[in-house]
């Protein structure tokens, strides 16, 4: 029997999607025991923006998040999403740091590391490799994930030998990370037929979006091309900008004679637990029923949905929405003068914030901002095609940009013992010191608040006595 299996991504990608990562730890806790026998391939439940909105928003410390996860979801692997030497944040990490930080995710809980490039420069995920096979326990699995963008040099040729790479590179399974869900159902054949041709004996694995409509479509091309793993999220919280129903699939699958491993009284079950909680964030307005319905605009401007809303906020707030027809226009030309990087962070938000520049000076480059500038340096990586000479000219002027790894070049990260001396005795291990260096300020305020709350309970507890 053929077989397809699911991956589940309420618990990170679909609530990361629809309400901007603001579910918290307790708010699931209650059925956690439920779906570690629903029978997932993996669940996606860390990594992404969760470490961020733990820190920041949450209150929560992500690494207790993760061991409660593990404690709770003992029979499931436990996937999480790594921006490769960017870990979770937006800049490059330095080595050490990089493998720190590896080493904590496996030793915390961590089964599966799905490690991409913004630029799919795979040097970029060289170092958060070696590191997950150093550490890697007999459930850990490297997974070389893909950004998928669609360009006159993104061609299926150049797949093929991407994941040829990620092959050859050492990696376990191969994602195709399709942010925008702008992946269309023949693309999907005829890459997925490709990528099988090629690495046939590797896991394949889809990640799309239902953003504009296509996703559906997109998968049923994906299952008859050959792919192993699809990311479906329950179906409440499901659709629009974040995955397509994993009940749904189930139910199609069925009657293909695909056994995806589901136990179907489990996952109407997990979806049952999640409708409430998906009603109180509507009610309270922090999930957006906007986010929910299809959007087509992005296949006409290769735009995912997240930076359009930003750029309309931009705009808003700047009382310049009559610009925004021309902003969007400018989006195409920029990206294909900056090399054609795919529109995910950070370059979403580069190259639409460079776009609105362009728009608003009534110059294009006038102003160029440091981040654009660093890309065009090279530090960033190499971009999919040649930059444009007149931006490299203004940038440069008559050097060469980066050659090699931005690391290897010069020290950028931070260093774990001076994290360690700044944090002082606010730190009590070595996860909090690596929450500080991805996040420093909001780190340090929660342990601050984490100390002050303890010393109100000693108190109390005294008192009491
Ligand atoms: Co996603």
């Amino acid at each position: 029997m053929r077989k397809v299996q699911l991956t589940e991504t309420v618990l990170r990608d679909a609530n990361q999607s629809l309400m901007a990562t603001r579910l918290p730890y307790k708010d699931y806790e209650g059925i956690l025991a439920d779906m570690d026998k629903a029978g997932y391939y993996s669940i996606e439940c860390w990594g992404g923006a969760t470490f961020d909105s733990c820190l920041r928003y949450l209150g929560e410390d992500p690494w207790e998040r993760l061991r409660n996860l593990r404690k709770n979801l003992p029979n499931s692997r436990l996937q999480m999403l790594l921006r490769g030497q960017n870990l979770l944040g937006y800049k490059h990490y330095h080595d050490d740091v990089v493998e720190k930080f590896i080493e904590l995710s496996i030793k915390n809980g961590i089964d599966i590391i799905r490690i991409f490039d913004a630029l799919n420069d795979f040097r970029n995920l060289e170092t958060a490799l070696s590191a997950t096979m150093k550490y890697a326990t007999p459930k850990t699995i490297a997974s070389g994930c893909i950004s998928y963008t669609q360009s006159p040099v993104h061609t299926v040729d150049k797949y093929i030998e991407m994941c040829k790479e990620l092959k050859r590179m050492g990696f376990q399974t191969i994602c195709l990370k399709d942010m925008a869900g702008t992946m269309s159902p023949y693309e999907a054949e005829h890459l997925i037929k490709g990528i099988k041709d090629a690495v046939g004996d590797m896991p394949l694995i889809l990640h799309t979006h239902c953003t504009t409509g296509m996703a559906y479509m997109t998968i049923t091309k994906a299952v008859e091309a050959g792919i192993d793993v699809v990311d479906t999220a329950t179906s409440c919280f499901s659709g629009g900008t974040s995955q397509p129903a994993t009940e749904t699939m189930y139910y199609a699958f069925q009657q293909y004679g695909i056994d995806c491993g589901l136990d179907e009284e489990t996952i109407n079950k997990v979806n049952d637990f999640f409708k409430p909680i998906k009603q109180k964030y509507v009610d309270n307005g922090q999930l957006n029923p906007k986010s929910l319905a299809t959007d087509s605009q992005a296949l006409v401007y290769k735009v995912p949905g997240g930076m359009l809303s930003n750029m309309i906020a931009n705009l808003t707030d700047m009382k310049a929405m009559d610009k925004f027809d021309a902003a969007l226009a400018e989006i195409p030309n920029v990206r294909a003068d900056l090399g054609y990087p795919p529109l995910v962070t950070p370059l979403s938000q580069m190259v639409g914030n460079q776009a609105v520049t362009n728009v608003l000076v009534g110059e294009r480059y006038k102003n160029i901002s440091k981040e654009v500038k660093n890309y065009i340096k090279g530090e960033y990586g190499t971009a999919p095609a040649p930059i444009s000479d007149e931006l490299l000219k203004k940038v440069l002027g008559d050097e060469s940009p980066v050659d090699c790894r931005i690391e290897d070049q010069k020290r950028t990260g931070e260093d774990f013992d001076a994290a360690k001396d700044a944090l002082g005795d606010l730190a009590r291990s070595e996860e909090d010191i690596m929450s500080y260096i991805c996040y420093p300020d909001q780190t340090v305020k929660f342990l601050k608040d984490r100390k002050a709350k303890e010393e109100n309970e000693a108190v109390y507890t005294i008192e009491e006595m």
